[in-house]
Parts: C-alpha cells; structure tokens; sequence
C-alpha cells in the first residue's frame, strides 16, 4: 500500500512585542511611507527575554499536536529549522523534546529563510519510507537578535516568531505531493553573520565593530528571489502532475512584497491566491511560511483537495518548494465555508 504524508496538525507563536515603523522612525533615519512602499511591512513581532527560540517552538508545537490530536510521546522525530538556535550546543530540538515530554529523535536544521521547507521535505522521506508515522516540523527564529538596530538596511525587516506542523503517515493520496530543493553557496556573503562563528571568534573589537550582526547586500538578494521563486512553483507543480492553474493557494516566505508581487506576476497567477501576513510579522525566517499556512488554515483559505504550493529562500543562498494537496479539515470552520472563493487579505 502507498504510503503519503499529511499535514494533520498546526500551531503558531508570536511574541507579544509589537514593533511598528513609527517606532523605528524613532531609532533609524526611515519613513513609514519608505518600509511600507519598499517592502509592505507595517509592524513585526519583537522576543522578549524569556521569548527564545525554543519557548516560541514548544509554543507552536503544543498548539500542532493538540489539532492532530496526538501526544507528544507518539512522535517519531522532532526537527527544528533555526538559525538562531538557545544556544550553539545543543540544538534547540532536544529542549523542545524534553519540554513536551516526547520520546524521540531531534535536531536542528539550518538552511535559514528556506529552513521549515527543507524540514518538511526531510520529515516526508522519513514518513514515506515508512521509518515515522508522526513528524514534528517547527520553523522558529529570534533573528532580531542578529539585527544592528542601528542599521537601517537590515532592521526594518525582519522579526520573530515559530510556527509548527504534524505531519503524519496517511493511506489517502494527498499530503506532499512533489518538492525541489536548491542551494548556491557561491552567494553565502549576500546575508551573513561575519563574526561568531567558528572562523571568526567574537572578540571585543569584533563587536565594537558590529560583527556580530547580520550584513545583508539586500538588492542581490531581491534580484535572487525574483528569479528562483516562479521557476521553482513551475518545477514543484510540473512534477506534482497539475497545472499552475490547479494551485489554489501560494504560501511564500515573507521577506517583502514586491518579491511576491514580482513572482506572482511572473507565474501569471490571480494574486488572491497568495496568502501574505508580512504587513504584520515581516520577516520571521524558518517561521515565515509555517505561520503563514496556519493562518491560512485558520482563516478558511484551506480545504480538504486544495493545492498549496509553498517556496522558501534566502541565505545561503537556498531554496525549497513544495506542492502540498490539503487533506485535513478545518475544525470549526463549516465545509460551505472551506469550500468557499478564497478572500484576499491585502
Ligand atoms: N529607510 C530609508 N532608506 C533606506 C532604508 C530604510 N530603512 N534602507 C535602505 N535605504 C536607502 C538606501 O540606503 C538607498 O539609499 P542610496 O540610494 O542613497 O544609497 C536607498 O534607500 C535605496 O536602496 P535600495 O537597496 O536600492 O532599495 P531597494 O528598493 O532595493 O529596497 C530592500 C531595499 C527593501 C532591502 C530590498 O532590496 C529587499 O527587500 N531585498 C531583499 C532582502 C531580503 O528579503 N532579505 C532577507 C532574505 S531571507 C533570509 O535568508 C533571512
């Protein structure tokens, strides 16, 4: 019997700080009018101390398991895209194991922007090859731990947050359907972290000169995701054996709206199909498309059938994308309303 793995099970986290352009006025030499028009942020989600990576992940886990309706022990592997993980050692799965009780393997991945997509092709293959029946898959980062608040270039963009998905084995066709991933290494200068690591050991003069923070050549990565976004759908949706046309709902990473207007413009796609929060969270890395399916879930925009085609990018460079065929229903939403003309939220 053919085995499928589905998305059974969704939660989100955002911390309760609330960063708006007005506040960044205040701190950078910006404008409302530049970051909304420039990228379609208007506010971001700040972590507080207690608000790490792990608390956000276990969060969004516990939310996850409780609309798959399974307990933590009946898990077969967590795995946790971060690249801003509690700490370096260990990874910050095995905290979100310990603290829900799981009993299972757990690791980190890093592949940044592009992390949650990489996890849930991984944890398919684990599904598929019938060595999991369940799969958590988190994408949760405190990336404004890495931003120069006194770097205009990079600050107004991003924030933090975690989001989580069950993904479960299933005999019903549906589930992932096809996914492409890709890197190129040769552009791992274009948004990168200079001092910190294993290369560049932090010393006091590193971080006088704010080497520990993230450098970002932000037009090179715009010109990269305008160009890898479209063909990847058309790749991930050729292979899943439907037309662009079948796609129902475009679940892109969040970095900026232009980038999204630019690949759906590209795909020749109605733009009431993509789904965008990035006027409220900005860019919130491995936790950008994960947060941004559970809302789409919770707001109806989801349905047993639905086609879901899902791109991260970014550092790396990297890029994943994934076809996803909806099979859960929405609890509490009525099947009139699921079945409904997806709303634009714009
Ligand atoms: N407020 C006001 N002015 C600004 C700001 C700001 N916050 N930031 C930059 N500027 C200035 C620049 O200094 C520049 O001034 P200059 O012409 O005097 O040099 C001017 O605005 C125009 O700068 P551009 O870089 O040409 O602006 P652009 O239209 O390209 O927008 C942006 C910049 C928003 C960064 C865009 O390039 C972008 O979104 N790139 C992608 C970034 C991204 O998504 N990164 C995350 C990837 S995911 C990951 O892996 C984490």
């Amino acid at each position: 019997m053919s085995r499928y793995s589905a998305i059974t099970g969704w939660g989100k986290y955002l911390p309760k700080q609330v960063l708006t352009n007005a506040d960044l006025e205040r701190m950078v030499e910006t404008s409302d009018e530049w970051i909304v028009t420039r990228t379609g942020i208007r506010e971001r989600r700040i972590a507080g101390p207690e608000e790490t990576t792990s608390f956000m992940a276990i969060e969004a886990a516990r939310q996850a398991l409780e609309v798959a309706n399974i307990a933590a022990p009946d898990l077969d592997l967590i795995i946790v895209a971060t690249s801003t993980p509690d700490y370096l050692v260990p990874s910050s799965a095995c905290l979100v194991q310990d603290a829900l009780g799981a009993r299972c393997g757990a690791f980190d991945l890093q592949a940044v922007c592009s992390g949650f997509v990489y996890a849930l092709c991984i944890a398919h293959q684990f599904i598929v090859a019938g060595t999991a029946q369940h799969v958590l898959v988190i994408g949760s980062d405190t990336f404004t731990r890495l931003i120069d608040f006194s770097d205009r270039n990079t600050c107004v963009l991003f924030g933090d947050g975690a989001g989580a998905v069950v993904l479960s084995a299933s005999d019903r066709p549906g589930g992932l359907c096809s996914f492409a991933l890709g890197s190129d290494g040769s552009g791992y200068d274009q948004l990168y972290v200079p001092a910190g690591g294993s290369k560049t050991p932090l010393t006091p003069d590193l971080i006088a000169a704010h080497q520990q923070f993230v450098k970002m050549d932000g037009r090179e990565i715009f010109k990269f995701a305008t160009r890898v976004v479209a063909p990847s759908i058309e790749g991930v949706a050729a292979q899943a054996g439907i037309p662009k046309s079948a796609i129902d709902l475009v679940v892109l990473h969040q970095a900026n709206i232009r980038i999204i207007d630019a690949a759906v413009k590209r795909l020749g796609i109605d733009p009431a199909k993509v789904f965008v929060n990035l006027d409220r969270y900005g860019n919130t890395v491995a936790a950008s498309v994960p947060v941004a399916l559970c809302e789409a879930a919770e707001q109806g925009r989801l349905w047993p059938g639905a086609y879901v085609a899902i791109v991260g990018f970014g550092a790396g460079l990297t890029w994943g994308a994934a076809i996803v065929r909806w099979t859960a229903a929405i609890k509490g939403i009525a099947p009139e309303v699921q079945l409904a003309e997806p709303v634009a939220i714009r």
